[in-house]
This record gives C-alpha cells, sequence and structure tokens, in this order.
C-alpha cells in the first residue's frame, strides 16, 4: 500500500476493546488474563495509526457501569492501568502521542489520578497522534456532569439560558478539544455501545467486529479502515 492508502481515512476512531473475559475464558485462565493480553494490544493498534493516516484514536477502557464487577476484577484492573502508564510513558513520549483521559476521576485512586496528570502533561506538546482513553467513562455520566458545569454558569450569569444550543453543551463535555468519532469500532460481536460517546456518535460509521480484542492485529485494524473508506457519509444531506 503506497501513500493512497491514507487517503479518506477517518480521522478520528474509536475502540470498544471487548472480549477480553472470554478471550481468556476460552483458554482456560481467569478474566484478569484477559485484560493483560488486550492492554497490549493497544500499542500495536495505535502505532499503526499514523500509517493509516488516523490522527485520533479513542479507546474505553473501563465504564461507568464496570465497578458492577468483582472487586478481585476490578483491582486487577486500576492495577493494570497504573502498571501500563508507569511502563508506557517513555515510549508514548518518544512516539510522539499526546495522550488525553476522558470519564470522572472523582473515582479513582489518587496515584491512578496522579499518573494520568503526570502522562498528560508529559505529552501535551506531542503532535503525531492523540490517543484517548475513557477510563470510568459513560456517556450518560459525561453529559450530566456537562450540564451540572453549564448549570453553575447560567446560576452565576455568565451564560444566557436562551443561548443554550447543541454547541454550547458540547464546551462542557470531557471531549471538548476532540473532533467527533468518524469511525467507532466495536470487537467481540455485541452489537450495542454501552454507553460509549453517546453525544459525540451521532454521525459516526459504526463497525461490529466478531473479533475479541486480544486477538485484533494492525492487519484487521487496517481491513476495517479500508471499507470504510467505501462508505458514503451524508450526515442528513441528499447523496451527492
Ligand atoms: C473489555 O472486555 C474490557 C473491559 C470492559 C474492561 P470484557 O472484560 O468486557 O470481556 P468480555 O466481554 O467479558 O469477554
Ligand atoms: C464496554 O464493554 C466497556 C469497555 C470496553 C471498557 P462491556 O463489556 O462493559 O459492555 P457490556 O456490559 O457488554 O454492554
Ligand atoms: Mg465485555
Amino acid at each position: 500500500m503506497g501513500k493512497d492508502s491514507t487517503r479518506n481515512a477517518p480521522e478520528h476512531v474509536a475502540i470498544i476493546m471487548d472480549g477480553n473475559g472470554r478471550w481468556a475464558q476460552a483458554r482456560g485462565k481467569p478474566r484478569l488474563f484477559g485484560h493483560h493480553a488486550g492492554a497490549k494490544r493497544v500499542r500495536e493498534i495505535l502505532e499503526a495509526c499514523p500509517e493509516q493516516g488516523v490522527k485520533y484514536l479513542t479507546i474505553f477502557a473501563f465504564s461507568t457501569e464496570n465497578w458492577k464487577r468483582t472487586q478481585t476484577e476490578v483491582s486487577g484492573l486500576m492495577k493494570l492501568f497504573k502498571r501500563y502508564l508507569t511502563h508506557e510513558t517513555k515510549a508514548l513520549v518518544e512516539a510522539g502521542v499526546c495522550v488525553r483521559f476522558i470519564g470522572d476521576r472523582i473515582r479513582l485512586d489518587e496515584n491512578l489520578v496522579a499518573l494520568m496528570d503526570e502522562l498528560e502533561l508529559l505529552t501535551c506538546h506531542n503532535t503525531k497522534v492523540n490517543l484517548t482513553v475513557a477510563l470510568n467513562y459513560g456517556g450518560r455520566d459525561e453529559v450530566a456532569r456537562a450540564t451540572k458545569r453549564l448549570a453553575r454558569e447560567v446560576a452565576a450569569g455568565k451564560i444566557d439560558p436562551e443561548s443554550v444550543d447543541a454547541e454550547t453543551l458540547a464546551r462542557f463535555l470531557d471531549t471538548y478539544v476532540l473532533p467527533d468519532p468518524d469511525l467507532v469500532i466495536r470487537t467481540s460481536g455485541e452489537a450495542r455501545i454501552s454507553n460509549f460517546l453517546l453525544w459525540q456518535s451521532a454521525y459516526s460509521e459504526y463497525e461490529f467486529i466478531d473479533t475479541l480484542w486480544p486477538d485484533f492485529t494492525r492487519d484487521e485494524f487496517a481491513r476495517v479502515l479500508a471499507g470504510y473508506t467505501n462508505r458514503e457519509r451524508r450526515f442528513g444531506a441528499v447523496p451527492g
């Protein structure tokens, strides 16, 4: 593939990395084994982004509903996030990745939040690719938090309620600096969005694929992106 492979590439790809538990179960291993295997995939997919013309990659790592899992799984995941952030920092800085986190930090352990803040600060000048990690993220929760902040501004007399429109609210979302996702991919065969980027994906293309996240390779990613280039996006207008 030459330069043309980046023609009409989606600028922003968001991924619901699902299927770690089933991947582990199929091997007779505990669920956390699958989460570790899944974490390893992130680097490969992130590395593929610049060569595929993808400027923004957003990954769903932990939802506001994932606290419902067993304490063992939740604390194992939190440990994994800390380990991942510590070990990947150098590689992310060197690869020119700008890292951001979306989601509510209030419920996260303070050591994890410190690592998140540090990584954002260390990488905020990077421009090669933008990685956004959704951690304790839920679309409804994000809209509710945004509404609360907007309401405060209204109550303080800084915003005229009559002037509030969709753009006003979008400025209060965690994603205010990001373009909307062009393509949302979900692995593991489930065809639902599970509270991911509800507002932002209003006009996104969706790709639901059967592969479990720990088996998702750079080649399959390239195939999904190639399929996207054939889609016609209309945004409510008549076909052009
Ligand atoms: C996705 O894999 C990772 C997280 C939600 C943290 P799952 O853990 O949901 O894996 P399955 O869906 O049970 O196979
Ligand atoms: C969505 O997957 C959340 C993440 C991938 C982090 P889930 O496995 O939590 O979603 P449901 O429960 O199958 O809808
Ligand atoms: Mg799942």
